[in-house]
């Protein structure tokens, strides 16, 4: 199994239970990355980790710099990359507290530096993203999942918004219409840069709250980082799991 790295979200910005050997910054022809890359130990196995709002959690997601987070964990010898998401829940199955391990994505971000393919440093090139997540890792995940006493959703769309704000109640139903199940602000461009570098990424998803329109009440920074704390022990339990794979 090639060297696996993860991508900090929301709740994320250090993995507790990893035993540090080196952080260093990497230099990419994209500029600066969130944070330097760590290289750790977790459950006796290396891995790389990069928090994707920085080390304070201060890059809103429209800010992060994406080309150079994926270039970097490359560069460092990651071939499979994990994308830990927060997101709101939108279809029934997906409350507050669930994982879930999506297997499709819906792009609704704008203004991002989203290609390596931008027709300056490397010339046109149009990747296939049919299926956006690596196969392989999506099914270690639920596996892992399952391992550790975990029911994840083993599928659900993705809707990749732009924020930093949270959507209006049509939003979500106009999302909901066009198929989504969950709704983030960092899923894209990360899945098809990963694509495009040739790497096996998959995202493990937890929800920390109904989104726009779906409780009947407003959404509320407490509400969501008390569900996020509920989530941060179970993630690791998981990624702890999927570093001895
Ligand atoms: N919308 C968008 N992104 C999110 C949400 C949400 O409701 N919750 C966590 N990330």
């Amino acid at each position: 199994m090639g060297l696996l790295a993860i991508i900090g979200g929301s709740g994320f910005t250090s993995l507790p239970s990893l035993t540090l050997l080196e952080s260093k910054p990497v230099e990419t022809p994209y500029g600066a990355t969130s944070a330097p890359v760590t290289r750790g130990r977790l459950a006796e196995r290396e891995v790389l980790f990069l928090p994707r709002h920085g080390p304070s959690h201060h890059l809103p997601p429209h800010r992060i710099n994406y080309r150079a987070n994926l270039w970097a964990l490359r560069d460092s010898g990651a071939e499979r990359v994990i994308g830990l998401a927060a997101v709101g829940g939108i279809t029934p199955d997906f409350g507050p507290g669930v994982l879930a391990v999506p297997d499709q994505v819906i792009d609704y971000t704008h203004g991002r530096e989203h290609t390596i393919h931008d027709g300056i440093s490397g010339g046109v090139d149009h990747i296939d993203l049919t299926e956006p997540y690596c196969e392989s890792l999506r099914q270690a995940l639920i596996e892992a999942c399952t391992r550790v006493g975990e029911v994840a959703i083993a599928q659900g769309t993705y809707g990749a918004t732009q924020g930093p704000r949270l959507e209006t109640a049509a939003e979500i139903r106009r999302y909901e219409r066009d198929g989504c199940d969950m709704v983030g602000m960092t899923g894209m461009p990360e899945t098809s840069l990963a694509r495009e570098l040739g790497l096996c990424y998959a995202s493990l998803a937890f929800v920390v709250n109904w989104a726009a329109g779906k409780s009947g009440s407003i959404i509320t920074m407490k509400e969501i980082e008390e569900n996020l704390a509920l989530c941060v022990d179970r993630v690791l339990a998981v990624l702890e799991t999927i570093a001895v794979t």
